[in-house]
């Protein structure tokens, strides 16, 4: 079964074959309207459930209009409207879905929750987000770096701010794409020891680097993400603001950077928080691409999933 769970789940082989069914795919699309079929509608016939315990924009209309580009047919299932948020087991939950769709994409809080959907569907699994990971965003992130700018491998990238489950992503991705990610922010917030273990151990290299001034002078891309989380609860509000304001991607911080250096967030984005309007809007920015390749990406990874790659 290919499930897509996480980023370290998955051989860089695949991984890169992914990226490179998400550029043809896009390429072959130019002209198209945003609703009409690609021209391999490789989910054809097949029922693709999409369930969201938590809020969402761009993953829930990415998922569902990629699955229509696709030819096939999706499902956008609250998890607070299903028997699951009412007690019935991630297990027996899986294993009936199983009788009814082809694919399943959950966005929900723990790791485990996904873990145990996985290993009782009998369809493949996505991740669409839990409090530990974001891969698909990471995936979205490569296309776009590798867009702009080609390879990613052997460039800088630093991440800014809370080092949380985009970041642990982020941190998988290094291993298997080959870059040197430093990590910028308060130790409070460092990204999970555990993590970083494993992608060292899988030849990652990974630094960490607290004077966010002095990190940005050779970053290819700068990454930054909300504060707050929406697995922080609302207590936790004022302490992560007050331990991250030095972060904030701002102008000057930007001033300190490479020219050419691209800057991303996965969005949704706290203008004059995490970052300015000034930098969200500025000609470093490819937050817009960025949130557009989730679709061309996502794609691929259904693709995937179902062997259609
Ligand atoms: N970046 C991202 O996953 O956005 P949504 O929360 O809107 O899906
Ligand atoms: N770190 C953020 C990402 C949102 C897409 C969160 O988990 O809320």
């Amino acid at each position: 079964m290919k499930h897509f769970l996480d980023i370290d789940q998955v051989s860089a082989e695949d991984l890169s074959s992914i990226i490179d069914d998400a550029i043809q795919v896009k390429e072959s699309r130019k002209g198209f309207t945003n609703g009409q079929l690609d021209r391999d509608a490789s989910l054809t016939g097949c029922v693709v459930a999409l369930i969201f315990e938590k809020p969402s924009t761009r993953t829930r209309v990415s998922f569902d209009v990629g699955v229509r580009q696709l030819g096939g047919q999706s499902l956008i299932l609250s998890g607070a409207d299903m028997q699951l948020g009412h007690g019935e087991s991630v297990s027996d939950t899986a294993q009936v879905l199983s009788r009814y769709v082809d694919l399943i994409m959950i966005r929900t809080f723990s790791a485990e929750t996904l873990r145990e959907l996985s290993e009782h569907s009998t369809v493949p699994v996505i991740n669409g987000l839990t409090d530990h990971s974001h891969p698909c965003q990471i995936m979205a992130d490569i296309l776009t770096f590798e867009e702009k700018r080609g390879s990613i491998s052997g460039k800088e990238i630093l991440w800014i701010g809370d080092g949380n489950n985009v970041c642990n992503s982020l941190i998988q991705a290094s291993a298997k794409f080959n870059f040197l990610l430093k990590f910028s922010g308060p130790s409070a917030l460092d990204p999970d020891k555990k993590v970083v273990k494993a992608a060292i151990a899988d030849g990652a290299a990974f630094e960490i680097q607290r004077d966010v001034d002095a990190a940005v002078k050779s970053a290819d891309l700068i990454i930054t993400d909300s504060w707050v989380s929406m697995h922080h609860s609302e207590s936790d509000r004022s302490s992560l603001h007050n331990v991250l304001a030095e972060y904030q991607v701002n102008e000057n911080l930007m001033n300190k950077t490479k020219k050419d250096a691209l800057f991303m967030h996965c969005l949704p984005a706290h203008r004059g928080e995490e970052v300015t309007s000034q930098v969200l809007d500025g000609k470093n920015s490819v937050v817009f691409d960025e949130a557009e390749n989730r679709l061309h990406v996502q794609k691929a990874i259904m693709r995937w999933c179902l062997n259609k790659i």
